[in-house]
C-alpha cells in the first residue's frame, strides 16, 4: 500500500487523481487539502487553505502529489523535498519560482520528484537510466493553444472564453490561459531545467497540435527518443503515483491504424512573447522566474476578469521583469517577499496602459 497526500484535490488535476487512486487498491489516500472548497470526509485528514505543512507531517504519507495551482503550491513542494518523500509535482509554479531553494532541499532530503506534466513525465522517463553525456537536447512540444496561427494583430480583443477553449488539454483556468499565450511552456522550459539539470540552450520548444507526441530527447549519435499517449493527464498522474510499478489504467491504447498526425513547428514567438520572456528570466536566474511567474499570475487573473486585454499578459510580465532586481533569493522569507513585490507592481500595472 501506498500513503498518499492530494494537495489541490477539488483541481482538475486533484479530481483525476481521486480517479486513479479510487481504482488502484495499491494507493490509500490519507490526506487531502484545498484552498477554498470544502472537502470534509473525502480523506481522513483534510485542510482548507494555509499552509499544509502540519497535515503533511500528521499524515505520514509515502507520496505527497502537489496540485494546487500558483506559487500557493511553494510550501507543500519544499516540506515533501526537504522530508526526502516522494514528490509527485504538477504545481510546477512551485519548481519555477522556488528552483534553487527547491533543488537544495531536494538534495539534502534525498527523495525523488516524478513529473505529473505531460511532458516532463514523459522527459523523466526518456532520460531515466540514460547517460547524461549521450543526451544532446531535451525538446518539450506545445500545442500551441486555441490560438495557434495568429498573427499579434489577431490577438486583439480575444476573451477569455475563447482563450480557454483549449483544444486538446481539459485543465484548470489558470494553466489553460497559460496555455494560450505560451506562458505555460515558457514555465515548462524552467521547469524543466531544474528537474533535469539541462542548461537552456539544450532545451528547446516545438508546436505540436495533437499533442500525442509529449517530449523527444535527441542523442549525440542523432537518434531522436519521443514518448507518445493520448493527451489524458490520467497516464501520468498514474506513473508518479505507482512509480516504479506503473501499474495498468483504463486509458485507450494509441490507434495507430486509424493514421496519427505529427506535425511539427516552430513557436511564434513575436506572436507569443511569453515564451521568450520564459527563456530569459530562467537564464537571468535569482528572483527572475519568481517574479516572471508572480507578475504571470497576477495578469492572467486580471484577463480573466476581463479587466486586461490578452495581450496585456506579456506586457505586464515583461514590465515587471524589466522594472525589479533579481537577486538570489537565500530562504524562503526572500522569495515570498520577491512574490509580494512583484505582485503589487503587476497589480499597478494592469491598470497602467503600456507605453507602446
Ligand atoms: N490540469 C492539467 O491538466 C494540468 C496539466 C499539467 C500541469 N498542471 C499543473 O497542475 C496544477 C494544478 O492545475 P489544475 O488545472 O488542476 O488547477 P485547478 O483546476 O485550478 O485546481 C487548483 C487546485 O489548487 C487548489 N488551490 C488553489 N489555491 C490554493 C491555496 N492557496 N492553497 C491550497 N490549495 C489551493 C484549488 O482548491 P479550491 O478548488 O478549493 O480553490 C484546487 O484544488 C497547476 O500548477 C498546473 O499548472 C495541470
Amino acid at each position: 500500500m501506498k500513503r498518499v497526500a492530494l494537495l489541490g484535490a477539488t483541481g482538475s488535476i486533484g479530481r483525476q487523481a481521486l480517479e486513479i487512486i479510487e481504482a488502484n487498491p495499491e494507493l490509500e489516500l490519507v490526506a487531502a487539502a484545498s484552498g477554498k472548497q470544502p472537502i470534509e470526509g473525502l480523506a481522513p485528514l483534510t485542510q482548507v487553505g494555509g499552509d499544509p505543512t502540519r497535515l503533511l507531517e500528521s499524515a505520514e504519507p509515502d507520496v505527497v502529489l502537489n496540485a494546487v495551482v500558483g506559487f500557493a503550491g511553494l510550501p507543500g513542494t519544499l516540506w515533501t523535498l526537504e522530508q526526502g518523500i516522494d514528490l509527485a509535482l504538477a504545481n510546477k509554479e512551485s519548481l519555477v519560482a522556488g528552483g534553487d531553494l527547491a533543488v537544495a532541499a531536494w538534495e539534502r532530503g534525498g527523495g525523488r520528484i516524478l513529473p505529473v506534466d505531460s511532458e516532463h513525465s514523459a522527459a523523466f522517463q526518456l532520460l531515466e537510466h540514460r547517460e547524461p553525456k549521450s543526451v544532446d537536447s531535451l525538446v518539450l512540444t506545445a500545442s500551441g493553444g486555441p490560438f495557434r496561427g495568429r498573427s499579434r494583430a489577431d490577438l486583439e480583443g480575444v476573451t477569455p472564453a475563447e482563450a480557454l477553449a483549449h483544444p486538446t488539454w481539459s485543465m484548470g483556468p489558470k494553466i489553460t490561459v497559460d496555455s494560450a499565450t505560451l506562458m505555460n511552456k515558457g514555465l515548462e522550459l524552467i521547469e524543466a531545467h531544474f528537474l533535469f539539470g539541462l542548461p537552456y540552450e539544450r532545451i528547446e520548444v516545438v508546436v505540436h497540435p495533437t499533442s500525442v507526441v509529449h517530449a523527444l530527447v535527441r542523442l549525440r549519435d542523432g537518434a531522436a527518443l519521443a514518448h507518445l499517449g493520448y493527451p489524458d493527464m490520467r497516464v501520468p498522474i498514474s506513473y508518479a503515483l505507482t512509480y516504479p510499478e506503473r501499474a495498468a489504467t483504463r486509458i485507450p491504447k494509441l490507434d495507430l491504424a486509424s493514421g496519427l498526425i505529427l506535425e511539427f513547428s516552430a513557436a511564434d514567438e513575436d506572436a507569443f512573447p511569453c515564451l521568450a520572456l520564459a527563456r530569459s528570466a530562467g537564464e537571468a536566474g535569482g528572483v527572475a522566474p519568481c517574479v516572471l511567474n508572480a507578475a504571470n499570475e497576477v495578469a492572467v487573473a486580471a484577463f480573466l476578469d476581463g479587466s486586461l486585454p490578452f495581450l496585456g499578459i506579456p506586457d505586464v510580465v515583461e514590465r515587471t521583469l524589466d522594472r525589479l532586481d533579481h537577486p538570489p533569493a537565500r530562504d524562503l522569507d526572500d522569495l515570498v517577499a520577491a512574490d509580494a513585490e512583484a505582485r503589487r507592481l503587476a497589480a499597478a500595472l494592469t491598470r497602467e496602459p503600456a507605453a507602446r
